[in-house]
């Protein structure tokens, strides 16, 4: 198994170019199963969630071509071969789940494993599974698979989601792109990905309107159409690199980020001690000579400061001066990170969803490992303003969802290598 072994090696510089949305891709090339026709994507990052999806529409029927070095993809699904996601796939990614409003929509069966993924938390599909049926599907749970079942296609009806799920929106909105009559969700996700999936589902003849608020209604259509859609910027990733030049001082500007994606997360590196500015080519980051200041965060649904940049913006409280307070309410077991940035040195005390970071004055390097994809990538941001080596091991976890990151981090001059083991 490989490993990132990096040196603290004081300020960064330069540029990166921000890759397009892991999450948002994972949502959209899904919704290709809607329609026989082909669907083409721009964009995309080559990551290995990017990987497991394609397996998983393959053994469905879809068919995919890819150029560009697989930045380029296009999934044509002439019929639907096989209706069940089979356990082997989908135990490896939990957005696998997402293919289940999409393939009863069309199909009117679907079988579907139930889900894996990081292990932060429970992270139950009871939303997804209460919405479809609401929809008129049909549910069975047996053998630790999902059946579903619409003979009849599915019909409009209006349900409020008792928590904004990102997932369980996603799949809704597919679904009920192809049900009969007008499907109006309420309390759903906010997040940019969200938008981008109702972008892509409107140029596939889809009539959706409120995406981006609290409320989306869908007019239900007999059939959709191919498209050609550009994968919305990775807003997590912009947020994972801003974190550098804070951590190790210095300034790096990232190609392709907006502020409008990342505000409330912007506000909280400015309370600390950040200075952003928005450029032509993206956002320029910057370590003004002072210290960072301690800040508190609690996590939220989008706009609020999003989860997958909590263990990020840990990593950079650790050397704070003062103490922080970061709560975490979307998922119930998301510090595993906190034990391994203690390794370093740094003083986290975590009471279930609440961790305390006492600013030390240096981090030092050690060997760590993470067990999830942010948590492994904040071990590499704490590893840059660490004194010595740091070695992190399971790089797997980053190759789902961090395109190219050593080349990244090398980019803006990081001591960085990937090693085998
Ligand atoms: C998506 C993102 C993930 C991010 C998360 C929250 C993708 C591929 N993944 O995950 O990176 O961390 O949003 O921003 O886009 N829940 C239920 N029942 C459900 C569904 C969810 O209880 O049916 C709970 C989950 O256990 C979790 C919380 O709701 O505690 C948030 O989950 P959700 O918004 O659905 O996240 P995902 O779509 O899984």
């Amino acid at each position: 198994m490989d490993s990132i072994i990096v040196q603290g090696n004081g300020p960064v510089s330069g540029e990166i170019p921000i890759s397009g949305a892991k999450n948002a891709a994972l949502t959209l090339m899904p919704a290709a199963l809607l329609t026989d026709k082909p669907v083409t994507f721009t964009n995309v990052p080559r990551l290995s969630d990017i990987k497991t999806t394609n397996e998983l529409l393959a053994s469905l029927g879809t068919k995919i071509s890819m150029i560009d070095d697989g930045q380029k993809i296009t999934l044509t699904t002439p019929e639907i071969t096989n209706h069940l996601a089979h356990y082997d796939i989908v135990r490896k990614m939990r957005a696998s789940i997402l293919v289940l409003g999409p393939i009863v929509a069309r199909h009117g069966i679907a079988a579907v494993s139930l889900p894996g993924g990081c292990a932060i938390g429970a992270r139950p599909v009871d939303i997804h599974l209460k919405g479809l049926e609401v929809l008129g599907v049909d549910l069975d749970l047996r053998d630790g698979y999902i059946h579903a079942k619409a003979p009849n296609g599915l019909k409009g009806a209006t349900y409020e989601l008792p928590f904004a799920s990102v997932g369980a929106t996603e799949n809704l909105l597919m679904a009920a792109t192809l049900a009969k009559g007008t499907t109006v969700l309420k309390n759903v996700a906010r997040e940019p990905e969200i938008i981008d999936l109702a972008d892509l589902l409107r140029l596939m003849g889809a009539n959706i309107i409120g995406d981006g608020s609290s409320v989306i209604k869908i007019e239900g259509v007999e059939t959709l159409h191919g498209a050609t859609h550009q994968v919305v910027t990775d807003r997590i990733e912009l947020g994972t690199y801003m974190m550098a030049p804070l951590i190790a001082g210095g300034q790096v500007e990232l190609l392709g980020g907006k502020r409008r994606i990342l505000e409330s997360f912007c506000q909280k590196l400015e309370e600390a001690g950040a200075e952003i500015t928005e450029t032509e080519r993206g956002l320029l980051v910057a370590r003004n000579n002072a210290d960072i200041r301690a800040v508190s965060v609690t996590t939220e649904p989008y706009p609020g400061f999003p989860t997958d940049l909590q263990a990020q913006m840990m990593a950079l409280l650790c050397t704070a001066e003062g103490k922080s307070v970061l709560n975490e309410t979307i998922f119930e077991n998301r510090f595993m990170h906190a034990p391994e940035l203690i390794r370093m040195g740094a003083n986290i005390e975590v009471h279930g969803g609440t961790a305390t970071v006492t600013g030390v004055n240096e981090l030092r390097g050690a060997p760590v490992m993470a067990t999830d994809l942010r948590a492994s990538v904040s071990l590499i941001l704490a590893g840059l303003a660490a004194k010595g080596e740091t070695r992190v091991a399971r790089v797997y976890h980053l190759d789902r969802g961090y395109e190219k990151v050593v080349s990244k981090f090398r980019a803006i001059g990081a001591n960085i290598e990937r090693i085998k083991e």
